[in-house]
């Protein structure tokens, strides 16, 4: 029987989101420089990408670029952008085929060179495509998006369009990137790092986080099936006792 088999594909998350990480590391390992494991891990993208049709999976976020990542050194910087503007003039055909819808979340203003123009062309083939839709993850930070959120709910209160007492969780989701995104059950993060660096820090209050010491170019389809299985061994409780849970499913 294959991992896939074994999946029960009723109860997949619908909204996987992934920390991509230790390309760097993966590079080193073969004597490469890091810009070296970024190009590979464009092939890991695919190979999630493929495993998350299979699985039923709707939604699939990618941190591809945070806001903290301009600080690395300038070489490597222009290299991801690069890397980016390439992936998606290259695929957008392709993905097109594949049903696949591509977004991102992000300050796309700040982005380099012609890696805007090129997301907006790719959001503009593929808008109506119905399949797993793609987010990218692009010069994005939780907490960047959250001040964003809250001075435009502060310039609402302050031009009196909404009281104080109208903000609610749900309008908070509102003002975010992702508010037509329904919030991730699953988080994933490779490399072994136990972190999660300014990601969907909001919409990750009930997600199930999965860690695995798997450096992201190794990253297989079957890995995100194990992924998938480990999430659908655990009971999610939601603030709840296991015998409510047994009641209600
Ligand atoms: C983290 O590994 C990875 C990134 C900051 C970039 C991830 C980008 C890609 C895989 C390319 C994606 C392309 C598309 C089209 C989505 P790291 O450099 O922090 O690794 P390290 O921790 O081992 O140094």
């Amino acid at each position: 029987m294959s991992i896939l088999e074994k999946i029960d594909l009723n109860n997949t998350p619908e909204h996987i989101a992934i920390i991509m990480d230790g390309n760097g590391r993966w590079a080193k390992q073969q004597g490469e420089n890091r810009l070296f494991g970024h190009n590979f891990g464009v092939e890991s993208v695919r190979e999630v990408l493929k495993a998350a049709q299979q699985a039923n999976v709707t939604y699939l976020t990618l941190y591809a670029f945070s806001t903290e990542n301009w600080n690395r050194p300038k070489e490597e910087v222009e290299g991801l952008m690069s890397l980016l503007v390439h992936t998606i003039s290259n695929e957008v055909g392709e993905l097109n085929k594949n049903n696949v819808c591509i977004s991102t979340i992000g300050n796309l203003d700040g982005l380099l060179g012609d890696a805007k123009q090129e997301m907006l062309n790719a959001f503009e083939v593929t808008k109506d495509n119905t399949g797993v839709q793609l987010i990218l993850a692009l010069n994005y930070s939780s907490k960047w998006e959250m001040v964003e959120a809250i001075k435009n709910i502060a310039q609402q209160v302050d031009q009196k369009e909404i009281s104080i007492s109208e903000i609610t969780e749900e309008l908070v989701s509102n003002e975010l990137t992702t508010k037509n995104i329904p919030d991730p059950e699953l988080l994933i993060r490779t490399s072994g790092e136990h972190r999660v660096s300014n990601f969907l820090l909001w919409q990750i209050a009930y997600t199930e986080f999965y860690f695995t010491p798997i450096l992201w170019p190794d990253f297989k389809q079957e890995n995100l099936y194990e992924a998938i299985l480990d999430y659908q061994s655990r009971e999610r409780r939601f603030g709840m006792v296991s015998e409510q849970i047994e009641k209600n499913s």
